[in-house]
């Protein structure tokens, strides 16, 4: 069996990603299904995603961590180090799955590379100020799945919609 790898993403209607290297928003409904899509998998991300991540909740547990940097001295304790992002699959052991996990650099070089097949995009129904977002997608080839529809609670005070596309 050919392994598929995916990248997950919130966004808002804008494709807004991020500001100030931290999320737009607190959804702990969409953190849940973030946490339960990726977990026992391989997670790649930007330097910058990376420490954004508060050190008590990095690495993310049950996952093997990936960390995209061009400096050479990078440390970072038990998550792996790469300086290419072609060398993500010598980290892969056979059956890993990997999902990309942003930023928007990350996000760019894994759609550039062609190296995803599978998309979970949240799509949170709310604009925001923001200076990263996701980059734009060729939609052709990508089937659209609905996976859940959730309306603003005490706890998510935006409403969003998670979808899977699938190459
Ligand atoms: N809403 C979401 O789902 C979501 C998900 C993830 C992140 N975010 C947000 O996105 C923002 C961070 O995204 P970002 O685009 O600014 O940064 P990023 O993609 O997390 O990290 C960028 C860094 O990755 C490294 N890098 C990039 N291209 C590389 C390459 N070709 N080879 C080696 N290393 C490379 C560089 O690290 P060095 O500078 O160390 O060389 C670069 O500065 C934050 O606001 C975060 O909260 C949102």
């Amino acid at each position: 069996m050919i392994m598929k790898h995916a990248l997950i993403v919130a966004m808002g209607k804008h494709r807004e990603i991020g500001k100030d290297n931290d999320l737009l928003w607190r959804l702990p409904r969409d953190m849940k299904i973030f946490k339960e899509t990726t977990l026992n998998h391989v997670v790649v991300m930007g330097r910058k995603n990376w420490e954004s991540i508060p050190e008590k909740f990095r690495p993310l547990p049950q996952r093997k961590n990936i960390i995209l940097t061009r400096n050479k001295d990078y440390k970072a304790k038990n998550a792996i180090i790469i300086h290419d992002f072609k060398d993500i699959s010598k980290h892969l052991d056979e059956n890993e799955k990997c999902f990309i996990i942003g930023g928007a650099e990350i996000y760019q070089l894994a759609l550039k590379h062609d190296f995803v097949d599978e998309m979970y995009i949240t799509q949170v129904d709310e604009t925001f100020e923001a200076d990263t977002f996701f980059p734009f997608v060729n939609w052709e080839n990508w089937e659209e799945e609905d996976l859940l529809k959730y309306e603003k609670d005490d706890k998510n005070p935006y409403s969003f919609t998670v979808k899977k596309y699938t190459k």
